[in-house]
């Protein structure tokens, strides 16, 4: 009789932890602002955040988590050395996923060690809060310059590069030590605009083993703009779509934390049960398109009162406020909220680390992300984790994870989008069933492929290639 009754408390504290956990993000989060240093698609914003955020979660909360266990596919990089160059160290996209690979790696007993190019001379607490983390998880932190720098990635079996910009520390640091490093570099690459097409950054790319970058539209752009504009051509590029945390996942697969946390953030923003919730969960900047989709948004609320159209009362949340930063864009989307008298319907919410409470509580996902779009766009698939269906554009990433008409609908990019939007908010406001068909066929597609053992996987592929070629290079 006692081991069920004990599995029982195991599962009901387990259960009540993570809502404390969720919870507690929720009412904190808010005062934990993200840093905007590096950008992951969009050029010169704070866009990183939702690359970020959950990664940041887990970092932040998981200290003691113990390894999976069985075996994973990348047994094979056991007591390898692998040199990891971040250009800088934050909670955005960029190093926090390179941070998960540091995880990954450490996990199957590679020896790891960390670099970051660029570091404020101030001490930061950022900086020092994820250093330690990693230094609590065996992975050695050394500094970007000197000696023991050189000697490291010389030494190394790999080393990996995250983001175009780290390009910058291969000639200040290594010098003429480049050329034997080259060989064995992986250029993990998250940028899609145009400013990083710089030589500076980039002159050493056609000589790596090999370039890994997001989404396969963000792979061919890099092949089109490196050759185009500065007559490089890329190296061997291998795609590789990222997936969705252990924690993330438990979170959404827990009816009960689900529960709890779609009650307490409707009655914070003042949406009840039975409505209808629209989320768009980007930092607001144009580029993520929230003045477009206000707009559809506020249209589709016309089209339902001119119809007589039997629907529950709608609503928008705009997660990723921040009056700081983007105050004019930001001034525009409220002031045209209250220009059309639907300020009880949209809402807007700081930027934070974790999205979960929110995922939790809305119906739908809006990804409404402008011009070349996403380069992944890691909400997606965090919010199909949910079970929600998502209305995107069709651009970048997006379309490589939604599969229209089936987990969500897609809508062109621009002025021009704005129609079908409106027209797809109206489609999945007026049949339920349909909205949840989606959603549960977006969590199957999940489960396939978009899930962090996926992730391992893909990337297992790679770094068995360019382990192999570095050999063979650096042989010859
Ligand atoms: C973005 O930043 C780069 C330099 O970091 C600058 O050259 C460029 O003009 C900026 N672009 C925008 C749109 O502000
Ligand atoms: C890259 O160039 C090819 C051929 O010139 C074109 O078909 C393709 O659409 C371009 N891709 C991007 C992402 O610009
Ligand atoms: C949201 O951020 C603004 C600053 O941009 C701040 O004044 C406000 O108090 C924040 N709201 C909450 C609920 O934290
Ligand atoms: C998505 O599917 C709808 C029909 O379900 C179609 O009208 C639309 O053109 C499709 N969009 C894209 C980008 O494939």
């Amino acid at each position: 009789m006692g081991k069920p009754a004990n599995a029982w408390m195991g599962m009901q504290k387990k259960k009540w932890s993570l809502m404390v956990l969720a919870l507690f993000s929720l009412s904190t989060a808010m005062v934990f602002f993200m840093r905007t240093a590096f950008d992951s698609c969009n050029a010169n914003t704070s866009s990183s955040f939702e690359e970020g955020r959950d990664r940041a979660s887990e970092l932040v909360h998981s200290a003691g988590r113990a390894g999976s266990g069985g075996p994973s596919p990348l047994d094979f990089m056991k007591s390898k050395l692998v040199l990891l160059v971040s250009h800088e160290l934050s909670l955005s996209g960029g190093p926090l996923l390179l941070m998960e690979l540091a995880f990954l790696l450490r996990g199957v007993g590679a020896e790891v060690v960390w670099i970051t190019n660029q570091k404020p001379e101030e001490a930061d607490e950022v900086i020092y809060s994820l250093e330690n983390k990693m230094l609590d998880r065996g992975v050695q932190v050394f500094p970007a310059k000197g000696q023991k720098a050189i000697d490291t990635a010389l030494k190394a079996d790999l080393v990996v590069l995250n983001t175009a910009v780290a390009g910058k520390w291969l000639d200040a640091v290594l010098k003429e030590n480049v050329p034997r490093v080259l060989p064995k570099v992986l250029w993990w690459i998250h940028e899609m605009r145009g400013h990083y097409f710089k030589v500076e950054y980039v002159k050493h790319l056609p000589f790596v083993a090999g370039a890994m970058i997001d989404s396969h539209t963000t792979a061919e752009y890099w092949k089109n703009r490196t050759q185009e504009r500065l007559g490089i051509k890329m190296p061997d590029t291998y795609v590789v779509h990222l997936g969705n945390s252990k924690e993330l996942m438990e979170v959404a697969e827990d009816s009960v934390s689900r529960r709890v946390l779609r009650e307490h953030v409707r009655e914070s923003l003042g949406v009840r049960n039975e409505d209808l919730l629209f989320a768009i969960i980007n930092s607001v900047s144009r580029g993520k398109g929230q003045d477009l989709f206000l707009r559809s948004f506020h249209e589709s609320l016309q089209i339902i009162k001119e119809k007589k159209l039997q629907v529950p009362s709608m609503h928008a949340v705009v997660v990723g406020s921040d009056m700081s930063k983007q105050t004019k864009f930001e001034t525009e989307l409220r002031n045209f909220v209250i220009e059309k008298k639907i300020q009880d319907r949209v809402h807007f919410v700081n930027k934070t680390l974790t999205v979960a409470p929110y995922l939790a509580a809305i119906d739908v996902l809006v990804q409404n992300s402008q011009a070349r779009g996403e380069c992944f766009g890691r909400i997606t698939i965090e919010a199909m984790a949910f079970q929600l269906p998502v209305l995107g554009t069709a651009a970048g990433g997006t379309m490589e994870i939604v599969v229209n008409g089936t987990t969500g609908l897609l809508h062109p990019v621009g002025k021009e989008g704005t129609t079908s939007l409106k027209n797809n908010i109206v489609k999945l406001a007026t049949h339920v069933e349909r909205r949840l068909t989606m959603g549960k066929k977006g969590y199957e597609r999940v489960k396939e492929r978009f899930l962090e053992p996926h992730m391992a996987q893909r990337i297992a592929l790679v770094l068995r290639e360019v382990l192999q070629k570095a050999k063979s290079r650096t042989n010859s």
